[in-house]
C-alpha cells in the first residue's frame, strides 16, 4: 500500500479529530459531563469511547502494542452499560480524557508509520483506519445530537446554509428492473453494505425532494396528529403515550410555528426537508399524503442507478467524492438547506439531495445482504439484525462525507426523533 494512502489516512484522523475537539470544547466542563438527555450518553464518554475503540482496534489490534488503558474498557463498551446509566459511571474526567484520547492518537499514528497496509483483510485499503475514522464521525453526529438537546445559550455557529437554486417539485418515475444494491468494492462501506447483489425492484415514483417543513406544517394543521386513521397501531399508540403534536424542537406561539436549532429559536424555514421526526410520523404523513415511504432498495436505486448505462454510481452525482457544491454534509452548516439549494448533487434521474441534509426514513428493517459476513465484529451490524430497527438513507448536515455513501446503512428505532431525521415520499407505479 502506498504513501499516498497513509496521507490520506492521517489527514482523516486529524480533519475529524478537529470536528471532534470543536463540539467538546465548544462547552464548558459542568456541560461535558453532564447528561443533557437520558437518549445521550454524556459527551465526555463519547469523547472517551471514540479514545478507546482506537486503542481496541489501530493500537491493540493493528500495531499489537500493550493496551494503555486496559482498566477502561469496560466503562466504555457500549454494550455494557445503557446510555442513561452512564453518567454515574466512573468515568475519565475531561482532562483525562483529552490526554487519552491524544495518547492513543500519538500511538495509532506510530501504528500507520510503520504497518503494511496490505498484509491481512482488515488493513486492505486502509479499512481499520477508515472504520475508526467513521466511527469517530459517527460519534460526532451523536455529539451533534446531544448539543441539539442541550439547553441554554448557543454555543455552536455556523453560515447559513446555500439558498434554492433551481425549484424542484413533484415526482421522478423509476423504471423497474435489476439494479445493483450494496457494494464489494467500495474500500471503507462496512459490513452491512456488503456484497453488492442484483435486486429485482419493481417500477415505482419517488419525490424529487425529502418532505419539507411547509408540507409537513400542512399535514399538522390538518389535524394528521389527531386522527388515528393516518397512523399504524404502533405508530398511534407512541403518538398517545407520548403526547407528539409536532417534530421534536418545534414550537408554537402567537405567530406561528418556530423551531430550536442549536439553543437558536426562528420562525420554520418551509422551503426546508422537516427534520427530527420519527418513523412513526413519517409513516403517518405518507399515509395522509396518500403515499408510503420508498424501501431501502427503493432508496438506493433512486441513488445509485444510471439509466444510461444500467450501473450503480457511489453517490448521486457520480464516482467523485463528496464536495460542498453537491451536498449538505460535514457539520458545514447546522440545519438542512431548502429544496434546489444542491442541484449538483441530483441522481440521472433527477432526484435531488438524497445525500446529505436529513437522514431518510425507509419502510425496511434491518436485515442482512444476501452473503453477508460479519466484518470485523458482530457487534457494529450483527447483533442488530431482525430487532425493533428501521433503515435510515442518505446522511444528514450533521454526518462527514467520510460516513456516508450512497450504500450507507444506518438504523434506528422507529420512535427515534432526537437524531437528524427526515423522509420522502414514495408510490407503487
Ligand atoms: C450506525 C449510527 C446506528 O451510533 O449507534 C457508533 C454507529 N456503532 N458506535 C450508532 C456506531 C458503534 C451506530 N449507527
Ligand atoms: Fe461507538
Amino acid at each position: 500500500m502506498t504513501q499516498d494512502l497513509r496521507l490520506t489516512i492521517a489527514a482523516e484522523l486529524e480533519r475529524t479529530r478537529a470536528r471532534t475537539a470543536l463540539l467538546t470544547d465548544a462547552v464548558d466542563e459542568g456541560d461535558l459531563i453532564r447528561q443533557h438527555s437520558p437518549l445521550m450518553s454524556p459527551l465526555v464518554w463519547d469523547l472517551a469511547h471514540v479514545g478507546s475503540q482506537e486503542e481496541l482496534w489501530l493500537v491493540r489490534d493493528v500495531g499489537g502494542r500493550d493496551p494503555l488503558r486496559p482498566d477502561i474498557d469496560e466503562l466504555y463498551d457500549a454494550f455494557k452499560h445503557a446510555r442513561k446509566d452512564r453518567p454515574a459511571l466512573p468515568l475519565l474526567n475531561p482532562t483525562q480524557a483529552r490526554a487519552y484520547v491524544a495518547q492513543v492518537r500519538d500511538k495509532a499514528l506510530d501504528v500507520l508509520d510503520r504497518v503494511r497496509l496490505d498484509g491481512r483483510p482488515l488493513l486492505d485499503g486502509g479499512f481499520a483506519f477508515g472504520m475508526i475514522v467513521q466511527h469517530e464521525q459517527q460519534h460526532d453526529e451523536t455529539m451533534l445530537a446531544t448539543h441539539q438537546l442541550r439547553a441554554g445559550d448557543p454555543v455552536l455557529t455556523a453560515p447559513a446554509p446555500p439558498a434554492a437554486r433551481v425549484p424542484v417539485s413533484g415526482e421522478v418515475f423509476v423504471p423497474g428492473g435489476r439494479f445493483i444494491m450494496g457494494t464489494t468494492t467500495e474500500p471503507w462501506a462496512l459490513d452491512n453494505e456488503r456484497p453488492a447483489h442484483d435486486v429485482e425492484v419493481p417500477a415505482f415514483y419517488i419525490d424529487a425532494a425529502p418532505v419539507t417543513n411547509g408540507r409537513y406544517r400542512e399535514f399538522i394543521e390538518a389535524g394528521g396528529y389527531d386522527d388515528p386513521a393516518f397512523w399504524s397501531e404502533r405508530g398511534w399508540a407512541y403518538r398517545v403515550k407520548s403526547g407528539l403534536v409536532a417534530p421534536l424542537h418545534w414550537l408554537r406561539d402567537a405567530e406561528g410555528w418556530h423551531n430550536r436549532q442549536f439553543g437558536r429559536i426562528s420562525p420554520i424555514n418551509p422551503d426546508e426537508p422537516v427534520v427530527h421526526v420519527c418513523y412513526f410520523e413519517a409513516e403517518a404523513f405518507a399515509n395522509w399524503a396518500g403515499k408510503r415511504l420508498p424501501t431501502e432498495a427503493e432508496w438506493e436505486k433512486a441513488a445509485r442507478w444510471d439509466p444510461a448505462t444500467g450501473r450503480s454510481r457511489r453517490y448521486p452525482w457520480g464516482d467523485d467524492e463528496p464536495e460542498p457544491r453537491h451536498a449538505n454534509l460535514g457539520q458545514r452548516h447546522l440545519s438542512p438547506a431548502p429544496v434546489g439549494a444542491y442541484p449538483d448533487g441530483a441522481s440521472p434521474l433527477g432526484v435531488h439531495q438524497l445525500i446529505g441534509d436529513v437522514w431518510e426514513w425507509c419502510s425496511s428493517d434491518f436485515d442482512p445482504y444476501p452473503g453477508f459476513v460479519a466484518f470485523p465484529y458482530r457487534e457494529y451490524s450483527e447483533v442488530f439484525f431482525g430487532g425493533d430497527y428501521k433503515m435510515l438513507r442518505g446522511g444528514s448536515f450533521g454526518t462527514d462525507t467520510a460516513a456516508v455513501r450512497s450504500t450507507f446503512r444506518n438504523w434506528d428505532h422507529p420512535i427515534r426523533r432526537q437524531i437528524f431525521s427526515g423522509f420522502r415520499l414514495a408510490r407503487d407505479a
